[in-house]
């Protein structure tokens, strides 16, 4: 995940570089952290197949990264090869800035510490489970990767237009918690369901929350739930529809947000393409 925090932040950022990024100290993992890895990939893993969109299934298994904390230095070559993303090490979030400039750059920041067995299921911030298993099998997808590389650039022009809250959103409701319409039903691409053993079930089969069609402006307007599962999904036909909608120029769209008054996490419009709620059973 990305985002503010109103915290203090638990990573050590004592020696970072100046872009943020750390080394990731690999064998400095011990026995009971690798267990604890593999605790959580099983976990998800079996919950994977039947909730997460095809593209995140097939390069999860060819990854197979279920033996340990993986070695970062040991997947940038495949995923170079693959997109020309490669994963950065950082102590935990960022500053906006760095963020950005990481994403505009191909790189992804990945948090280099893994949560404690306490948090097992639910976790405030980031850590490297999320940021790894959530986030970087979608970067091996070449539309997703330059839809995220796009943001990283948008984020950049969205700061100095004072838009940061606006664009955060579509962050939000795409790649941390998006839904995404399959032939084989409805799926996730998002690392923030992802990674969480209770929302994978919930985003895909619960009737409390609304799931409505991805519209660009609706999702910017829209105002989002840190503490709970999401109140609304959006959800999308296809990673191209995701990049060509948000290819235009957000400048006149910032325009538009500031004249309209933010939604509530649970509201419905009047204009809003709601999904049909799910199938029993
Ligand atoms: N086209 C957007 C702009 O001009 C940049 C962007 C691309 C933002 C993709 C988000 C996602 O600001
Ligand atoms: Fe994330």
């Amino acid at each position: 995940m990305a985002g503010q925090t109103d915290h203090a932040l638990r990573g050590n950022y004592d020696n970072i570089r100046a872009d943020f990024t750390v080394e990731q100290d690999w064998a400095a993992y011990k026995p009971a952290e690798h267990d604890l890895w593999r605790r959580l990939y099983v976990r998800q893993s079996a919950l994977i197949p039947k909730y997460a969109c095809d593209e995140f299934i097939d390069i999860l298994g060819a990854l197979d990264c279920s033996a340990g904390i993986p070695k970062f230095s040991a997947i940038n070559p495949q995923l170079k090869a693959a997109t020309g993303w490669q994963i950065v090490a950082v102590p935990g979030l960022l500053p906006d800035d760095a963020f950005f400039t990481h994403l505009a750059n191909r790189r992804f920041p990945v948090t280099v510490w893994l949560r404690n067995p306490e948090e097992f299921d639910y976790i405030v911030e980031p850590d490297i489970f999320h940021d790894f298993f959530g986030h970087v099998p979608l970067l091996f997808n070449n539309m997703f990767a330059d839809y995220l590389q796009a943001y990283g650039k948008g984020g950049v022009k969205a700061k100095g237009l004072d838009a940061l809250d606006y664009l955060a959103r579509l962050y939000w409701y795409t790649v941390e918690f998006g839904l995404i319409q399959t032939p084989k039903g409805l799926r996730t691409y998002g690392a923030g369901i992802l990674s969480s053993g209770g929302e994978l079930p919930y985003c895909i089969e619960s009737f409390k929350p609304h799931r409505i069609k991805f519209d660009l402006l609706r999702v910017m307007q829209s105002k989002y739930k840190i503490d709970t599962f999401q109140e609304t999904y959006f959800v999308i036909d296809s990673f191209k529809q995701l990049f060509d909608a948000t290819a235009p120029d957000f400048t006149p769209y910032y325009q538009q947000l500031r004249e309209r008054a933010d939604i509530a996490a649970n509201a419905i419009l009047p204009g809003d393409a709601l999904l049909e709620a799910p199938v029993a059973g």
